[in-house]
């Protein structure tokens, strides 16, 4: 048996068409065009693709999209400036600071001054917090996209056995959390999890999300079982001088055991733009005072 494959790509598409429409409705409201800042310090390449992705991503939905470039020894207090101006600016209804910041810079301290009602990253403590005893904020875009993948696929996921492997702020810390909202019975698994073969094996859900090329082996799956890899790992590929992605999961061999499976790249990776998107319209539905249906996206 293989695994039936779950279309992140398609379903990010979905989504972001939705956006798209309820930002031209939230335009007519609102007599103004919802806002998203993305702050970007520094050029590292990588970081730099995905903040020119979010900005044309955010354009196409009929947003408007704001932009900052800061070269790389900008002073931390010019930073909190920049912040505290969007904070106050009626046309942002999001802010998102592009991590990894220089090492100069205090990344708690920067993403502590985002206003939390702009955070749509969902990295301020005070939106963990609400995330954490289930009152209404703003979700880290990566998790909430493999939930929303995972309800697609299973539809109610309560009492089923989840294992998250990874603990960070980003990933796996909310990831567990919004497992546990939807009643599963969660493990939380990192690099000192002991036996993570056996862990692994009891789970109906696995989220990899720990940045290993392939870790996660087929006879660690339980049959059946739904894989959902976060991981974006680059590795040399079989041509020399060429690379390839890859996720945490050896997918070719959890392919031969799972029930469904994300593929990287196609999977989670394209859900993390659309669900920024998502955060950002509902910030701005939220800050005009307009009702926006809790399923409507
Ligand atoms: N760097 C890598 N992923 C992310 C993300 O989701 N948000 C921010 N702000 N920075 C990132």
């Amino acid at each position: 048996m293989t695994a039936a494959v779950i279309d992140g790509k398609a379903f990010a598409a979905t989504l972001r068409a939705r956006v798209g429409d309820l930002a031209r409705a939230f335009e007519e409201k609102a007599g103004r065009k919802a806002g998203l800042a993305v702050v970007l310090v520094g050029e590292d390449p990588a970081s730099q693709v995905y903040v020119r992705s979010k900005g044309k991503s955010t354009l196409e939905a009929g947003m408007a999209s704001f932009e900052h470039k800061l070269p790389a020894d900008t002073a931390e207090a010019d930073l909190l400036a920049l912040v505290e101006r969007l904070n106050a600016d009626p046309a942002v209804d999001g802010i998102l600071v592009q991590l990894p910041l220089p090492a100069h810079m205090d990344e708690q301290k920067i993403i502590a001054t985002i206003a939390p009602d702009k955070d749509v990253d969902g990295f301020h403590v005070i939106n963990a917090g609400r995330l954490a005893v289930g009152q209404p904020g703003y979700v880290p875009c990566t998790p909430l996209g493999c939930l929303m993948l995972l309800k697609d696929k299973l539809g109610d996921l309560s009492g089923l056995d989840a294992v998250v492997i990874g603990r960070s702020n980003i990933v796996g810390k909310p990831m567990a959390q919004l497992l546990l909202a939807e009643s599963c019975t969660v493990t939380i698994a990192h690099s000192r999890t002991k036996n993570l073969p056996d862990v692994v094996r009891r789970a109906d859900i696995v989220v990899a999300a720990v940045g290993r090329p392939q870790m996660v082996k087929g006879d660690w799956i339980k049959p059946g079982a739904t894989v959902i890899d976060v991981g974006i790992n680059r590795i040399p590929a079989a041509e020399e001088g060429k690379t390839r992605l890859v996720g945490d999961v050896d997918y070719a061999e959890a392919a031969q055991v799972a029930g469904a499976i994300t593929p990287v790249p196609g999977g989670v990776g394209p859900m993390t733009i659309a669900v920024l998107l998502r955060n950002a319209l509902v910030a701005a539905y939220r800050h005009e005072g307009l009702e926006l249906a809790p399923d409507a996206i």
